[in-house]
């Protein structure tokens, strides 16, 4: 940890090394300042500005629905927060699928108005156009294959990706462009573990898992979701590290009584 600390900033560089040295990687989501300067100041080594912002920030039930606008002003909120991380945002849904110009446009946006390091975009073959025309602005892709939810209608349940073999193979193929076509690291989501530590093990990129095993190179989960925010997401790869949600409703709970009872403020809390 101490020596994770020594680092100035990281990069995605630090994270190849990382691999290369067998250092496990840790990344958390951020959607705002005040808590990226939180999760920053721990010692994080990437921050994703996740899409999951469409659930645990505005309440949608999938990602579909944040725009780029949204993106770029979760994304922008979290750059201010940041000294060492390095700060990845989510492409958004609709903003690369299927259209390689309006890829570019788009991370080009996220780089210039946000402060971004890097984006990160769902999805193989089908997009490796995108990421092509991405890199040759000379900005960073992180892939993402497994469970991509801004596929969830195609797949219709959030439940374990490629248990069988034909959608095993196709994985590791994916994992195996996303490297050669310049991706500098993968997240893979909810595949069993066996098939996340093969793809590791066969990609000299950073792999980095969530619901994945241990046979990775690093970790991500969403940050709402470890410190117990959100109460009803139980999937069986999360850990919570705080019930928050009871924790915060209790304080405001007591701050409600205090008001009504007359208790705050009291002198000292006053002028
Ligand atoms: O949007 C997100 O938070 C993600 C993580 C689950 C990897 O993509």
């Amino acid at each position: 940890m101490s020596v994770h600390k020594e680092i100035k900033r990281i990069t995605t560089r630090t994270l190849q090394e990382f691999k290369q040295q067998g250092i496990k990687i840790s990344m958390l989501t951020a959607y705002d300042f005040s808590m990226a300067k939180i999760i920053d100041s721990a010692g994080m080594d990437v921050i994703l500005v996740g899409d999951s912002a469409s659930n645990v920030m505005a309440g949608h039930e999938t990602t579909l629905p944040i725009t780029l606008e949204q993106m770029i002003y979760h994304a922008s909120s979290v750059v201010r927060g940041v000294e060492r991380a390095l700060v990845v945002v989510d492409l958004p849904f609709g903003y690369y699928q299927g259209n390689s110009r309006l890829a570019l446009e788009s991370a080009i946006r996220i780089m210039k108005e946000a402060g971004a390091h890097a984006v990160k975009l769902e999805g193989g073959s089908e997009i490796r156009e995108s990421i092509e025309r991405i890199l040759t602005a000379g900005i960073p892709v992180m892939g993402h294959l497994g469970l991509t939810p801004q596929s969830i209608y195609k797949f219709g349940t959030y439940t374990v990706r490629a248990k069988e073999d034909v959608e095993a193979r196709k994985l590791i193929e994916d994992a195996i462009l996303l490297e050669k076509t310049g991706c500098f690291a993968i997240v893979l989501e909810k595949i069993p573990a066996h098939l996340a530590t093969e793809v590791a093990k066969k990609v000299q990129i950073p792999v980095i898992g969530i619901g994945a095993g241990g046979g990775v190179d690093g970790q991500v989960l969403v940050s709402h979701d470890m410190l117990g925010i959100t109460k009803e997401f139980k999937p069986r790869f999360l850990r919570r590290y705080l019930n928050l949600f009871d924790e915060v409703q209790s304080a405001v709970k007591q701050y409600v009584d205090d008001v009504k009872s007359t208790n705050f403020p009291n002198n000292e809390e006053q002028y």
